[in-house]
């Protein structure tokens, strides 16, 4: 633990070796293609499937009806919705499945779906989320017994004590921020081999998942199909940011085609089939204010927010919380009073509300108290560095009770503030923006300090579609004592096979080098709710300590018995026991292995191995400071970022360097997300944004260099005293961004800009100002 180990997994993604889903070739296997509605609502009164039937090397086309006889026409989401598999009656949204061609080949296929013919007649489209509950909005989900757009209204917090601190408030600051609807973009779209034994029964699926286990189940259930007869495979996946965890309507025409052909089917998306129907993130519309006392002390919170759930409610959350863990907005500071409300709503666009790298919504809420602390900071014309660090929960709080009911294990909120402040040498840098505005130049800086909450469980509280969020490890040690470990999470890319290893090295002194960590298959590895908002460590993490410490104890009495002592006798250090004051008389953690087969005391079981299914009995809180440096152009509006200085605190860290890319990777994601992206629709539910031309990923040009830093406040629960970490940096940067470049302009008189800020909004402004050069 500590040591910037070199991620094992990399030997073969270097050398191209890599097994991803598309990779995976079997016999006789055929190909799909979806035929997708280019309306964004509109009644289907007929789909032709003949002519592309008689194409040479098609096999079948499935249509909506097909599936209605099999029952599998819709299916359930992960949010109590239902979800059409293939559109019967009606479709909601633009590139939505509406029916699956199959063919020898995928060229036949593709071709074949041209020749689909569907007769669509245009509905009255619904885009703004704002006009959902008008009167006259059209009725989206008729197949609803509730004839409304509304889906839901959840509220936490003590609204009228909230509204009393507002009444008598010295000081209000209220900004409205829209956190747009974004994709992940994974480099690997998302797709599956569904595999179908008739003679066995046994149905194999190759699948992008995040949460194989969870899948199987799902599968099993919707699906009627036993679920000892299934086995998920997840292969080698190339980036999920919540993606790819929910269940597609392609996996499950691959699954059916599999039955009824009796071949192995392979159903890969395009990249613009990627963006514009899977699992989009955020398209929260919030409006959030504060209240406080002239000399800049907090009091209270106030959040209203609306949610644009798309056609269906498949947000991939907790059971307990449709509004995920946004109720963590109250931040990083203390103030006894808030309350927050979120009204949820379908409109004419993809389903999704997936954990783009975040905990279910906490990125929102990250961006929008650190962006209603800077509106307070300039509407009490006081520095927004002074304001956090007077307001920050204190360390001598914690665990502290935040007024939305979390309880924080630990944090040091000033302390990453310090080091970012050192880091970036922040007193000289308000000097020169003096000195540039005095000369006409636009120079901004940035502050988010969020806090985080990651790794669910604790189960009691945590499920996903009722199935609890533990998670886990089963370690086995060979003979020779080397070992397997095989885990409930999948890494997506993030290194685990080299972490969940430090890990077994920590706790039994057996060298990384000589762990096997295996995730993603099913049929091998215990059962877990996979690896999405930053939970492998902090509970999957923790299993691997308690499995490994479950082994330590059983090599404990085997140690005893070949030295000849009693187990009390007996002191640990990492890779052996030894005999308390004669460190010489020892048994390593091989020695130990081997004699588990060999010479194992009499009436003891054979073997050393453990399984561990961890609940933790808390979330983490990781947290930080992000400063953000910009320069602004005036004559175009373009933005760029001179510095950005990321201070994070996960706890204890198993791998340094793994971290580091874990911060980088997250970091470029929010510069994106800040400046450049955004999934629009236009007034007939057309996407904006469905290709990568105009839905831009980040090259190194656009990237600044981006310096970490770090500080180190363990979790007082986990095993280990981590906490995790790859979602924070997605999490805390959109906020110091848009800070920075509302800072550069705020003595134009600039309070907000929603993203992304595109150098047309920022020079429309400067135009407004009159500041443009
Ligand atoms: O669930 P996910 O793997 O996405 O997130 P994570 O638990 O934050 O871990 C991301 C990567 O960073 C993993 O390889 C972890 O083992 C590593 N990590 C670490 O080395 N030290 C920490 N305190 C937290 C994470």
């Amino acid at each position: 633990m500590g040591h910037s180990i070199k991620r094992k997994e990399d030997l073969r993604f270097i050398q191209g070796k890599g097994n991803y889903v598309d990779d995976v070739n079997l016999p006789d296997m055929v190909y799909g293609h979806m035929v997708r509605s280019p309306y964004a609502h509109a009644r289907l009164k007929g789909i032709n499937t003949e002519n592309a039937k008689q194409l040479p090397g098609v096999l079948t086309v499935i249509t909506g009806e097909d599936l209605a006889k099999a029952n599998l026409a819709w299916m359930p989401t992960l949010f109590f919705d239902k979800q059409m598999v293939l559109a019967t009656g009606k479709v909601l949204f633009q590139s939505q499945e509406v029916a699956f061609v199959v063919a020898e080949d995928p060229y036949i296929a593709a071709d074949a779906a041209e020749l689909v013919e569907v007769d669509y007649e245009e509905l009255p489209v619904l885009v703004d989320p704002h006009k959902a509950l008008d009167p006259d909005a059209p009725i989206l989900r008729d197949d609803r017994e509730d004839k409304s757009n509304h889906i839901f209204h959840w509220e936490v917090g003590d609204r009228a004590a909230t509204d009393k601190v507002f009444e008598d408030a010295e000081v209000k600051a209220k900004v409205h921020a829209v956190f747009q609807r974004c994709h992940p973009a994974p480099l690997e779209t998302c797709g599956c081999v569904a595999d179908h034994n008739a003679a066995t029964g046994r149905l194999t699926i190759y699948l992008t998942s995040q949460a194989p286990h969870a899948h199987r189940t799902l599968f099993a259930i919707v699906g009627g199909i036993p679920e000892n007869n299934i086995r998920v495979i997840s292969p080698d996946i190339g980036g999920g940011f919540g993606n790819k965890v929910p269940i597609y309507p392609g996996y499950v025409c691959a699954v059916v085609a599999s039955l009824t052909l009796g071949r192995p089917v392979k159903w890969i998306e395009t990249r613009s089939e990627n963006l514009q129907s899977t699992g989009f993130a955020r398209d929260y519309h919030m409006t959030a204010e504060l209240a406080a006392t002239q000399d800049g002390k907090i009091q209270a919170m106030r959040v209203k927010t609306l949610a644009d759930h798309g056609a269906f409610n498949a947000a991939a959350q907790p059971t307990k919380f449709p509004a995920g863990l946004f109720s963590i907005c109250t931040g990083a500071y203390d103030y006894p009073t808030a309350f927050c409300e979120v009204d949820g709503v379908y409109t004419n666009k993809a389903p999704g509300g997936i954990a783009y790298r975040c905990s279910f919504r906490v990125t929102e809420a990250a961006y929008l108290i650190e962006r209603a602390v800077d509106v307070l900071a300039q509407e009490l014309k006081t520095d927004p560095v002074e304001l956090r660090r007077k307001n920050f929960i204190s360390p001598e709080k914690f665990p502290y009770k935040s007024p939305l009911g979390w309880s924080y294990d630990s944090g040091d909120y000033d302390a990453a503030m310090k080091v970012a402040l050192d880091t970036i040498g922040y007193d000289a840098l308000r000097k020169e923006q003096q000195e540039k505005r005095a000369k006409g130049e636009l120079m901004g800086i940035g502050i988010s300090s969020f806090v985080e909450v990651v790794g669910a469980g604790p189960a009691h509280t945590f499920d996903i579609a009722g199935i609890k969020m533990f998670d886990s490890c089963e370690i086995r040690i060979h003979p020779t004592g080397k070992a397997m470990c095989r885990m409930g999470t999948k890494s997506q890319g993030q290194g685990h096979e080299t972490t969940y290893a430090q890990i077994v090295a920590q706790e039994l002194g057996i060298p990384a080098a000589d762990v096997t960590v295996e995730e993603g298959d099913t049929d091998t590895a215990p059962y877990g709710l996979g690896t999405y908002a930053s939970r492998s460590t902090p509970v999957s993490g923790a299993a691997t300590a308690m499995a490994a410490r479950k082994i330590r104890d059983k090599a404990k009495k085997i140690a005893a018995h070949l030295l000849e002592c009693s187990e009390e006798d007996l002191d640990w250090e990492p890779g052996k026991f030894f005999v308390k004051g004669a460190p010489s008389k020892a048994k390593t953690i091989q020695d130990i292995a081997f004699a588990a087969y060999t010479n194992m005391p009499e009436g003891m079981e054979a073997g050393l191995e453990a399984v561990d299914y961890y609940d933790p009995p808390n979330l983490t809180f990781p947290f930080g400071t992000y400063i953000c440096v910009v320069d602004i152009d005036k004559g175009t509006g373009e933005v760029k970022v001179r510095r950005f200085v990321a201070v994070d605190d996960c706890g204890n860290i198993i791998n340094p360097m793994i971290v580091e890319g874990q911060i980088h990777g997250g970091l470029t994601e929010g510069l994106a997300i800040a400046f450049m992206q955004q999934i629009g629709y236009d007034e007939n539910g057309n996407v904006q944004g469905g290709t990568f031309m105009d839905y831009l990923l980040p090259t190194a040009v656009e990237t600044p260099h981006w310096e970490t830093g770090k500080t180190c406040t363990p979790s007082p629960h986990h095993p280990f005293g981590a906490k995790g970490v790859g979602e924070s940096p997605n999490v805390g940067s959109p906020a110091a961004f848009v800070n920075a470049v509302v800072d550069a302009l705020s003595h134009l008189g600039v309070k907000h800009i929603d993203m992304p800020i595109a150098p047309w909004k920022v020079w429309n402004i400067l135009k407004e100002k009159g500041a443009v050069n």
